[in-house]
Order: C-alpha cells, then sequence, then structure tokens
C-alpha cells in the first residue's frame, strides 16, 4: 500500500483557545482541517495534564471532523470505552504506556474505533513491529509528549523511513502520522521520509490565518513529494 498523498493535516487542539473551544474546531474545519487531533494527558505518562473524555463528547456533536484522539496516559486499558462513547474515531495509544500494547489494540478495534500506536523519541521502530497488523496509523513523536510549542527532533526522521517501509512491507493501508514541532519547514522534511498524516499545533492554532496556515502545510509537503 503506497503512500496517500497530498498528507492528511490534523490541528491539535491543545493550542486552541479552551474558552472557545467549540468555535476554535468549527474555525479548523472551515479552514479544511482533515482530522481533528486530540491529546488527553494524565500527569502521570506525560508531565502535564489537558482535558478528558467529557469535553470531546461535548465537542463531538459541534463538528464532522474525523476525531484523532492521542491519549498519553498510563494506565490506558480502564478508559478506552469511555473515549470510543465519547465520539472518537481514532484512538492512539503508547507503545511505552503499558506491556499488552497489543491487547489494547485489539479492544479499541472491538470497541469500533480506529486503532493508532504511538511512538516516543526514545522508542525504536521495531517496538511496534509485532503489532502492525493490528493498527490503522503510526503515530510518530517528534517531540516528547507533554506539551506544545516544541522543537521537532531532527533524529526522527530516519524512524519514519524505516517505519514507512515497515508498513509497506504489511500490505496493509496504514498511515505514518508525526506529531510535534510541525511547521513548514518541517512539514516538508517529515513527508519526503514518508509520513502521510501531520499533527499540528502551534502551526495552525498559533496563527491568525488557519485557512493559509494549513495551505501552507500542504504546499510545503506538496513540494517536498
Ligand atoms: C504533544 C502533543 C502534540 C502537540 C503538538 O505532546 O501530542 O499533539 O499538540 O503541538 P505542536 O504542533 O505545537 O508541536
Ligand atoms: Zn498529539
Amino acid at each position: 500500500m503506497a503512500i496517500h498523498f497530498p498528507p492528511l493535516i490534523a490541528p491539535s487542539v491543545l493550542s486552541a483557545d479552551f474558552s472557545r473551544m467549540a468555535d476554535e474546531v468549527a474555525a479548523v474545519e472551515r479552514a479544511g482541517a482533515d482530522w481533528l487531533h486530540l491529546d488527553v494527558m494524565d500527569g502521570h505518562f506525560v508531565p502535564n495534564l489537558s482535558f478528558g473524555a467529557q469535553l470531546i463528547k461535548a465537542l463531538r456533536p459541534q463538528s464532522g471532523l474525523v476525531f484523532d484522539v492521542h491519549l498519553m496516559m498510563a494506565p490506558v486499558d480502564p478508559y478506552l470505552e469511555m473515549f470510543a462513547e465519547a465520539g472518537a474515531d481514532h484512538i492512539h495509544v503508547h507503545v511505552e504506556a503499558g506491556p499488552h500494547t497489543h491487547r489494547t489494540l485489539q479492544q479499541i478495534r472491538t470497541l469500533g474505533v480506529k486503532p493508532g500506536v504511538a511512538i516516543c523519541p526514545a522508542t525504536p521502530a521495531q517496538a511496534v513491529e509485532e503489532v502492525l497488523d493490528l493498527v490503522d496509523v503510526i503515530l510518530v513523536m517528534t517531540v516528547n509528549p507533554g506539551f506544545g510549542g516544541q522543537k521537532f527532533l531532527t533524529s526522527q526522521l530516519e524512524k519514519i523511513r524505516t517505519l514507512r517501509r515497515m508498513a509497506e512491507a504489511t500490505g496493509r493501508d496504514i498511515r505514518i502520522g508525526v506529531d510535534g514541532g510541525v511547521d513548514i519547514r518541517t512539514a516538508a522534511l517529515a513527508t519526503e521520509a514518508g509520513a502521510d498524516m501531520l499533527v499540528a499545533g502551534t502551526a495552525v492554532y498559533g496563527q491568525p490565518d488557519y485557512e493559509r496556515a494549513i495551505a501552507d502545510l500542504r504546499g510545503a509537503a506538496r513540494r517536498a513529494s
């Protein structure tokens, strides 16, 4: 299965104005976003807290976007049903979050949600090798998870290339997403390395014109292909 082009753009609401969240979600939908990335942080797996399933459930009827939910939580299994019921279309769990990622991903599929596996900068690509048959997305962290606005780790580009090769070898349709420090410059690097989904917090919500920001990211990716 070949790389999809152009890459999907998934604005992360972590960088949105939390006091106007429904408007902020509607604004990126109008501006041409493909997916909406929702970062859930537990203050344990990552050193920050964000929001939980209640907010996602409240936003669900307000938006037609694909809800791409990134759970930075450990343990995560007890909460999967809650996020499925809240309206997640995809749930990403970290391969580092527990010893039973295989079972966790199976559970997500059973709940009728598309499973994704997220992988931190310190974790080698091979850590997800045995779960590739279970996932629709691999989310490569290009920052250490926990905060928006960090610098893209170019050291992860080789991992993106490796994972793209591994994904192709399965013959399955697996997206390679990149999360953290994506901007016009790094969007091009990530796409060139084989990413076909780009999460962007600051590069969309930190800009005055969301439509232009999304179009610029797509344009940068297009030039890199
Ligand atoms: C980081 C989150 C990211 C974050 C990205 O832990 O998983 O999704 O919102 O923010 P930027 O695009 O600003 O690096
Ligand atoms: Zn994320």
